[in-house]
């Protein structure tokens, strides 16, 4: 995959496949793609700058003709030259090399992808799991931002464990859904990724067990792998986690945290009954098996409150709860929250101090007066509201463009559709061709390498006009598919 600001002006007398080449020279010339990097495929260039690939293969046969790339048949083209070594006679760092090197793991290729073309303003975005676009709380802002230069007074490092104010809020907005934390049991991340950045880094061993269900929004992840963590996988059913091989897996695996999405499960979009909890919270408790709580889905239900946290039961300081204000309000302001004892809260708070000394204050601030102010709890509304008609929206499409070719059910919340098709397809076929048709999919392998059958549908962003259309070049796409 291949984005770029720039693309080829077809008002400008200079022919397109000139421009083409006097850009990769550019990009050449100011080291942003150094000596012996692997350049972007002619597809990939021509996808990206809406010309043939004829226009693109002239351009690389100017280039190489001068001597700056060179393409071979198993390895693409390379920059071989630049201006700058056929001056100084002197070669670049082997960047490749370095990107490969480092400790942390890339995100899977289509992760990236996805990352990548999630803004193109053309897409039709079916899986992304965010506030719909049209709900910019801008009424809130307007009323709130003002406010914030007297309320702020400065501009400086806030505590280690975050602003004390939005600490105080989360603690109030935490009881609401029946959880006692004062707030200094609180640590405000920039989002609940970090937290489990955070966890992985600062409370688990490398070579330790996470148990998690099975797909997982981790596994989309290189969070737990990065840090040397291994997973091990536990079934769902409509309740949720099923917990029987758990103390097995413990024994076994020698498992040291349980991470599940209780809430509008993300992929599967699963609410765990409130007989799973207890039964999943007696389990851990007897095997001394503490639970991240990822519950960044709970505000987002659409047809009852859902049942208690497991950290609202929680009396042995058993679980670390996260929360996201990524959902509803929006995930570019990056707050979030983790709640637990306070030896783990001290110590992520240090950890989070060492890599980014906290979080940004003016999203603290901003958020910690969106939850005082009440506007909030209005939003919530709202979005409800909206979400309610996609939902709709995306189940009728289904009906009409899916009968027959597979199967789902109605989530009470949250904004995923599980969908399953009834024959197995190459996941990567389904996904490019999709994008190609400016369609933005979440494929289920994702989250399960293995699986051929699932895709991740959601209601968030997508107006139920584009669920319609999106829908209909979908339902298309998988009948030319095959695995
Ligand atoms: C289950 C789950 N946890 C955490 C996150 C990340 O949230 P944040 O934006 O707060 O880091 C996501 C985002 O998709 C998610 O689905």
């Amino acid at each position: 995959m291949f984005l770029s600001d720039w693309k080829p002006n077809r008002a400008d007398p200079v022919p397109l496949y000139k421009q083409i080449a006097n850009f990769i020279r550019q990009k050449i010339s100011h080291g942003e793609w150094p000596l012996g990097s692997k350049i972007p495929t002619e597809r990939m260039l021509a996808r990206e700058f809406g010309v043939n690939r004829s226009t693109v293969v002239t351009a690389f046969a100017e280039l190489t003709a001068e001597g700056l790339i060179e393409g071979s048949s198993g390895s693409g083209t390379r920059v071989v030259n630049n201006t700058w070594t056929v001056m100084a006679a002197r070669s670049a760092p082997d960047w490749d090399a370095y990107t490969r090197a480092g400790a942390y793991r890339p995100s899977l290729p289509t992760v990236q992808d996805i990352n990548q073309t999630e803004n193109s303003p053309t897409i039709i975005r079916l899986g992304t799991a965010g506030p719909p676009p049209e709900l910019f709380p801008t009424d809130m802002l307007q009323s709130i931002l003002p406010k914030l230069p007297t309320m702020m007074k400065s501009l400086d490092y806030e505590d280690p464990k975050g602003l004390l104010y939005l600490r105080q809020q989360i603690s109030e907005y935490a009881k609401k859904r029946g959880i006692e934390a004062s707030p200094s049991s609180i640590l405000i991340v920039s989002g609940a990724l970090q937290a489990l950045q955070l966890i992985s880094m600062g409370l688990l061993k490398r070579g330790s067990v996470v148990l998690a269900e099975k797909p997982s929004y981790v596994q989309s992840l290189s969070v737990f792998q990065s840090a040397g963590m291994k997973m091990a996988g536990l079934p769902l059913d409509k309740d949720g986690l099923v917990t029987d091989a758990i103390p097995q897996q413990k024994r076994e695996q020698k498992a040291t945290i349980l991470y599940t999405i209780p809430c509008f499960h993300n992929p599967t979009g699963i609410l765990m009954s409130e007989e799973r909890r207890k039964q999943l919270l007696t389990i851990c408790e007897q095997e001394q098996l503490p639970i991240v709580e990822d519950d960044v889905y709970r505000d987002v239900w659409l047809d009852h409150k859902p049942p208690a946290p497991l950290k609202a039961m929680d009396k042995n300081g058993l679980v670390l709860y996260l929360g996201s204000m990524s959902k509803t309000l929006g995930p570019g302001l990056r707050i979030g929250w983790l709640i637990g004892p306070d030896p783990v809260v001290n110590r992520l708070a240090d950890l989070k101090m060492q890599l980014d000394y906290g979080s940004s204050s003016l999203s603290q601030w901003t958020v910690a007066e969106c939850l005082k102010s009440g506007l909030y709890e209005q939003h919530l509304q709202k979005t409800r509201e909206t979400l309610q008609k996609r939902r709709e929206a995306a189940l009728h499409a289904l009906e009409r463009h899916m009968t027959g070719m597979a199967s789902w059910s109605c989530p009470s919340g949250g904004f995923f559709i599980w969908l399953r098709l009834h024959r197995p397809v190459s996941m990567r076929a389904l996904f490019e061709k999709a994008l190609q048709q400016e369609v933005l999919l979440y494929p289920g392998n994702i989250y399960d390498r293995s699986d051929h059958h699932h895709i991740r549908l959601s209601y968030g962003n997508a107006s139920p006009a584009e669920l319609e259309e999106g829908i209909s070049r979908l339902s298309k796409i998988i009948q030319k598919c095959g695995r």
